[in-house]
């Protein structure tokens, strides 16, 4: 995992067997970074409560989170990796 800032909002890139996905880097539940938890396969896990995330798409797969992630569309190219911000950020 890496973390990246992009237009004032924190990104953290996920290299998996899966692909490379990108997320906001900022738990839903109690603004943790998630670049600093842990990654198991695709499933991203909150270092402050454990609460964990499916990178694919940002769904919550554990709490105590209940707000999905945003995620990024991904393009690798020439082993550069390509992140396009969706939406604004969170508020
Ligand atoms: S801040 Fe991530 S689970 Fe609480």
């Amino acid at each position: 995992m890496r973390a990246h800032m992009m237009a004032g909002r924190e990104i953290v890139v996920c290299h998996t067997r899966e692909g490379v996905f990108a997320l906001d880097s900022v738990c839903t539940h109690a603004h943790a970074r998630l670049c600093e938890g842990r990654l198991r396969a695709t499933r991203l896990v909150c270092p402050l409560h454990g609460a964990s995330f499916d990178i694919r798409d940002g769904r919550v797969l554990g709490p105590p989170a209940e707000v999905p992630l945003a995620t990024h569309q991904v393009r690798v190219t020439d082993g550069t990796v390509e992140v396009a911000l969706s939406g604004p950020a969170p508020v």
